[in-house]
Formats: structure tokens, sequence, C-alpha cells
């Protein structure tokens, strides 16, 4: 028997401060990063991946309120919810569950592609009865009156088109109708994207134009890109689109987070967007573009653990738990 067995406690001399500093930093990173999920895909494997240390991924959403809580834990990615359309507006669910959401959801995503056809994934709703909806059923979540508590909410988002900015700018006048003094707050901005890099440039800076620059409140709102992607392009031509915006994204001031379209396997892609947007082959495996996102360490062809080793990383991760748990309970005893 070594003396470090009969005195077990040796091994946790550690300072206090560099415990705190090590359990920090494991958290800052993926807090920090501004990259993330917009999710739909259904293969375990491939969410891990992007979801398990060391992914730089830090939030996710799927268009609606409800959390993957059973894929992604709540302590690795933050959850984004969204009020898709009017029909979430009218279910008796939508406030339920967003006030259920743990603590670590703080924004909340209103109405997807107003100006855009429910075929292709929008709401189509008229600005005048989008602003109506908002005001009613949206902003009492701003304000802590729905989902308990003070959710930091965004105006709808919109295509990046002409049509989009003309569907905004009715949008703030039919608020503006309803509301006199306050119109439709919102707290930050959500903007999709479809296109070269030079386009994604040109269509954040008038949306930058149009609600800090030249708006008469003295703004100062931050976008979130939620969707992105260059369509209809090889596997080469995306990852170059995607090496270009990465790093400018990651740079610009005044966008806060982004998520490319999509995290979803080659044949699940649809016929608009096409193959080169997936992040994932059919066989799991990371796409070019997939490793480009997912960044330094990745490599294309890698793949998530396999459903089969579920049961075994569920033990882990507790073991995990536990043994940051000890590191707290120490840390409170030092
Ligand atoms: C901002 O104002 C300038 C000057 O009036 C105008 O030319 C421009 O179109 C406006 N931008 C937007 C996005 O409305
Ligand atoms: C919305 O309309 C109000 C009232 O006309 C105006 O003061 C404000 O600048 C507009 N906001 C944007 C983002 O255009
Ligand atoms: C994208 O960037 C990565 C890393 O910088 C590089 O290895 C790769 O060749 C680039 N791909 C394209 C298509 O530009």
């Amino acid at each position: 028997m070594t003396q470090n067995e009969l005195h077990p406690r040796h091994s946790w001399r550690i300072s206090k401060q560099a415990l705190y500093t090590i359990l920090l930093a494991s958290s800052a990173l993926a807090q920090t990063s501004k990259r993330g999920l917009a999710s739909i895909n259904t293969h375990i494997s491939d969410i891990r991946l992007l979801s398990t240390s060391p992914s730089p991924l830090s939030w996710y959403y799927n268009w609606s309120p409800y959390a993957n809580t059973n894929q992604i834990p709540a302590d690795r990615l933050q959850f984004v919810p969204m009020i898709h359309g009017i029909d979430a507006t009218q279910s008796s669910q939508t406030e339920q569950v967003i006030r259920g959401l743990p603590q670590s959801s703080t924004h909340l995503l209103s109405f997807n592609e107003p100006d855009g056809t429910t075929g292709s994934g929008g709401s189509s709703i008229k600005p005048e009865d989008a602003a109506k909806a908002y005001i009613e059923y949206v902003v009492p979540f701003r304000t802590g009156k729905s989902g308990g508590r003070n959710w930091k909410i965004s105006h709808p988002v919109t295509t990046g088109s002409p049509n989009g900015l003309n569907w905004l700018r009715k949008f703030n006048e039919s608020c503006y109708k309803i509301d006199k003094t306050n119109g439709c707050p919102t707290d930050f901005i959500a903007a999709h994207w479809y296109g070269a890099y030079v386009g994604l440039t040109a269509w954040l800076g008038t949306l930058n134009e149009f609600y800090n620059t030249n708006s008469s409140s003295s703004s100062d709102l931050k976008i979130w890109v939620t969707e992105m992607a260059v369509p209809q392009q090889s596997a080469d031509a995306t990852t170059q689109m995607m090496n270009q915006t990465l790093p400018y994204l990651d740079k610009l001031e005044y966008v806060e987070k982004y998520a490319w379209f999509g995290a979803f396997r080659t044949n699940d892609a649809n016929a608009w967007t096409g193959n080169g947007v997936a992040l994932f082959a059919n066989d799991g495996g990371l796409t070019k573009a997939g490793a480009t996102y997912l960044g330094s360490g990745f490599t294309e062809g890698q793949k998530g653990e396999g459903a089969e080793s579920a049961a075994m990383e569920m033990r882990v991760s507790l073991g995990m738990v536990l043994l940051v748990s000890a590191c707290i309970i120490v840390v409170g005893a030092l």
C-alpha cells in the first residue's frame, strides 16, 4: 500500500483556483463560439459528433419550441426555441413548452420566412397579420408575461431577398399602426441567406443598415444568421464559400450567431439546395463541408459514435457528471 492510497486526499491537492479555471475553460470554449446547428438530422451518431466535445458548436435550433433533449444535453448546446408561424401561436402547448425549457435557453426566434410559401418551409403570413400576432403573442415573452422569464425575442426571419426587405418594411409599418409608441420591440435580428459569399455580405449589410444605421431608434441590434448555404454547388465550391464565410462572420461584430444549412446527410438534402450543402455523406461520415464547419481536428469521412455504443457512452457521461460533482464538492470543502 503506497502513501497515496493511505492518504487519498493527496490526489486532490490542486488549488481551488486551478480547479475553477479547468471547469470554466471547458464550458467557455463552446459558449463563446458563434457557430451553431440547425438540426433536422435524425441520425443519433451525426448529432453526437456535432454536439459533443471537441465540436465548436455552441447552440442549436430546430424550427420549433421543442428541444432535442434526448440527443443534445442542455449543458452542451444552448437550445433556441422558435415560434414558427401563426399555427404555433394558436397551440396551447407552445407557451407551456417554452416555459419549461432549461434556464440556459434565453433567446426566442419568431416566424420563419413569413414572406415565403409553406411549401418551402416558410410560414406565408401577411405583414399586418404578423404584426398583430407578434404584439399579442411574442412580445409577452419579452416582458415575462409569457414563458416564465424575460426572453430575448427576434423579429420574424425573412428570405434573403428584396421581397424579404419589403416584407420587413411593411411589418414595421404595421407594428407602428398597432402600437404608435413601441411598434414591435426586438432584441436581435435573424437572417437567412442562400447564395454566394459576396451576396451574403451585401444582405447582412442591408439588414444592418435597415435596423441599425437607418433606424430612428438608437439601436445596436445583433444579427443571427439562422440559415445559410450556397445551393446547387459542387462539394468544392460549397466548401470554398464556407471557407470565406466562416472567418468573415466570426470577425463581423454585428453578427452574434450563425448556423449552416444543413446538418443532414446527402440523401436528405432537398432538391432546391442540392446535395452539396449536406454536412454528412450517406454513410454518416463528414463531407468536406462538414469537416470544414467543425474545423480543426475534424476530417472528411469522420463518423460520430454509433448507436450501438450508446449505452456505454451513457455510463461514461454519468461517470463524468459524478466526477465533476465530486470536484465541486471538493472545491467547496477546500
Ligand atoms: C438607408 O438610408 C439610405 C439613405 O436614405 C437609403 O439610400 C437606403 O436605401 C436605406 N437602407 C435601407 C436598407 O432601407
Ligand atoms: C419603423 O417605423 C418607425 C415609425 O415610422 C421608424 O421610426 C423606425 O425607424 C422604423 N424602423 C425600421 C427598422 O425601419
Ligand atoms: C477550406 O479550408 C481548409 C482549411 O483552411 C482547406 O484545407 C481546404 O482546402 C479549403 N477548401 C476549399 C475548397 O477552399
